[in-house]
């Protein structure tokens, strides 16, 4: 926390070796070579005040705090506004205006004064051109949240970060919190890149719970509290996942059962401890009955009863639970074609809609499934009009690359955003989302570049931005992160570089997409670690993922009429449109339909030679990003130019690697040649 009211919170310093990521110095020179003054109180001015005297003492400007100092003009004004201010932009929006030669930015509040800085940044020069006429900025979505799935000790099979692609964890080592010095400050810059974006809150560790994660709790909450305190200076409060059956485990009780008194005290009393250690503390994130975590099923109990337990420990401090929808059936037996996994989310929590509790928060994955490339959205969100609802996204690439292929996301999550599941003139999810939140499993870990592949940096500041507008346009939000990433200052062959980003990314999912499972049927990755083609390697799995390929035809029906009536979880007038192959969108057929081989999309083209095609495309797509990115060398910093090339050597041999996985395995189910005579193997 802040010294004392007026003191400027020093940036931190990045450690040796570390990318600046989207703060590089360079994109303070507009801001930094101005005179700024600034008013307001609180530790978050205090922040602001520590990056305005960062950029003026490296670009030659000027700041002062509080009062005017007499015959002293300013070009830029920062200030908290009172009143009407307040109520019109809320504790975290701003408004901007230029006139007479002052750019002035007021904030509804302190953390408005933070989001209005970072947006100067990414105006760079703009702002302090000419004239600009008032336009206000508040954040469309309250919570803006990344999700770590950090162990705290290295998990045996999952390592320190489950479905981590970036070296280790920003906030755990060996069973410890990070402590040091230099750990700590990059935890601060962390927060900092993360307050750049828009994002507003954290959960520290694994959604599933182990012994040292769950005493976090508890005897070790402090440590959670000395990550709490790195963070607080950039605006973020910190969250922690808990386990439901914690009374036991931590607590000796003989139950978890949510309605045994016993229980409803243990969660009371623990809960006001983490407040004291940690007085703006988030709340707890939730995986219950879900894949082995234990939940209120065992008490004969509904999520409703287990989600309001923990939503009345945290109501007396204005914390919230963030419940996941993520239950199903994983010991499924793959004979049963009755059991769907796809339907699970729905019918387990739609019927309970209106019982949560105003605190609590049902966290829904944005697929039914689990962030497949291409999923529809789930039906779980059009469904539940009277409970808060936090999409829940996956920063993390654990289906699409790993962070060792380029995919960048922001034209999926934004798709999902803008989906309106009731249909045209009705809301958006993003509007749906309101209540809750957009939630993302964080990409990020210890590794110089943050998030392992250096262009999967824009896959976490999209997040933050989607979350502040989920119906901003995602190539809007890239082309922002690769001004302030890779052209922060007016440089020889910006053009040339500008393009080429966009080149290799604006597309890069759809390319993904291309060379890997087709059409929406999902999965066909190796299973346990996810990474490269199995096509059967969870067919005959009790994990519910299927794509029931025979000699015939493929995908899996759906259908209310013959299938598992998924597609009747919808309502108009996506049930109609996805019931029938006639009208089913092509890149969603296989997800709702088992067809034939022969099928005719609405493209023209067979699925077979559908497949044939975009296994071909997108291997072709790949190696032309490669060859792009070759040709960026020398405009990007050489360590990063030379980690992305690394890279597309492996997303190249590895779009093969699919192609020719799924090609020859459809070419022998089907026994159907390409059309265009290529070698399939
Ligand atoms: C996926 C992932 C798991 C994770 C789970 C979850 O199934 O493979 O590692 O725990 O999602 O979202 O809880």
């Amino acid at each position: 926390m802040s010294a004392s009211a007026s003191e400027p919170v020093p940036v931190p310093e990045l450690p040796g070796g570390v990318d600046p990521a989207w703060l590089p110095p360079a994109v303070f020179r507009p801001l930094g070579s101005r005179r700024t003054l600034i008013s307001g109180t609180g530790p978050l001015v205090d922040t602001v005040h520590g990056e305005v005297a960062y950029a003026c003492a490296r670009f030659g400007g000027r700041v002062a705090r509080g009062v005017r100092a007499p015959g002293v003009s300013y070009d830029v004004v920062l200030e908290v506004g009172e009143g009407g201010d307040r109520d019109a932009l809320g504790d975290e929006g701003f408004a901007l205006v230029r006139a007479g030669g002052v750019t002035r930015v007021t904030a509804g509040g302190q953390a408005g004064l933070l989001y209005g800085l970072f947006h100067l940044v990414r105006l760079g020069e703009a702002a302090f051109r000419g004239e600009r006429a008032r336009e206000t900025h508040r954040p469309a979505l309250a919570l803006r949240m990344l999700d770590h799935w950090d162990n705290v000790a290295v998990h045996p099979v999952m390592g320190q970060v489950e479905r981590g692609y970036a070296g280790g964890s920003l906030f755990w080592r060996d069973g410890l919190a990070r402590s040091t010095p230099e750990e700590l400050a990059r935890v601060r810059w962390y927060g900092r890149l993360l307050a750049a974006c828009g994002v507003n809150a954290v959960a520290v560790n694994n959604v599933n719970v182990h012994e040292a994660e769950a005493r976090l709790l508890t005897d070790r909450v402090g440590e959670v509290a000395a990550i709490a305190d790195a963070l607080r200076p950039y605006g973020i409060r910190t969250h922690l996942s808990v386990s439901f059956a914690a009374p036991m485990g931590l607590g000796g009780l003989p139950t978890a059962d949510p309605l045994h008194e016993a229980v409803t005290d243990w969660w009371a009393e623990t809960t006001g401890r983490v407040y004291a250690a940690i007085p703006d503390f988030g709340g707890y994130v939730v995986k219950a009955d879900s894949e082995g975590q234990p939940g209120p099923f065992a008490y004969g109990r509904s999520h409703a009863d287990g989600a309001n337990l923990l939503a009345g420990a945290l109501a007396p401090y204005g914390g919230t639970v963030h419940w996941r929808a993520f239950v199903y059936d994983h010991r499924q037996d793959w004979r049963d074609r009755s059991t769907d996994r796809a339907r699970a989310a729905y019918d387990h929590f739609a019927p309970l809609d209106g019982e949560f509790a105003p605190n609590a928060v049902l966290q829904v994955k944005h697929g039914p499934l689990d962030f497949q490339v291409r999923e529809p959205l789930s039906p779980v969100i059009g469904a539940m009009p009277g409970t808060r609802l936090a999409v829940e996204i996956q920063a993390t690439q654990e289906y699409t690359g790993q962070q060792r292929h380029a995919c960048w996301l922001g034209p999926m999550w934004s798709e999902a955003l803008r989906f309106r599941p009731e249909g045209e003139g009705r809301p958006s999810v993003g509007e749906l989302a309101r209540g809750g939140g957009l939630v993302a499993v964080s990409n990020a870990g210890d590794d110089p570049f943050w998030t392992g592949h250096p262009l999967a940096q824009a896959n976490l500041y999209t997040v933050g931005r989607l979350a502040w507008r989920p119906d901003a346009d995602p190539r809007a939000v890239l082309r922002e992160w690769i001004e302030l990433s890779f052209v922060p200052e007016e440089t020889a062959g910006p053009e040339r570089l500008r393009g080429g980003l966009h080149a290799v990314l604006d597309g890069s999912w759809r390319t993904y997409e291309k060379y890997t499972a087709p059409l929406g049927v999902g999965f066909m990755v190796q299973p346990g670690h996810h990474y490269g083609p199995s096509v059967d390697g969870y067919e005959y799995s009790p994990w519910g993922t299927y794509h029931f390929a025979d000699r015939d035809g493929v995908g899996v029906d759906r259908s209310r009429a013959t299938g598992t009536g998924f597609a009747g979880q919808y309502a108009k007038p996506w049930a109609e449109v996805y019931e029938s192959p006639g009208t089913c969108p092509d890149e969603l057929l296989l997800f709702f339909h088992h067809v034939p081989y022969g099928h005719v999309l609405h493209s023209g083209e067979t699925v077979i030679q559908h497949i044939y095609d975009t296994h071909f495309e997108g291997v072709a797509e790949a190696e032309e990003a490669r060859r792009v990115w070759a040709g960026l060398v020398g405009l990007v910093d050489p360590a990063r130019h030379a980690r992305v090339a690394e890279r597309y050597e492996e997303q190249v041999r590895g779009a093969r690697e699919w192609r020719d996985h799924i090609n020859t395995y459809f070419f022998r189910k089907s026994g159907v040649p390409d059309a265009r005579g290529r070698r399939i193997h």
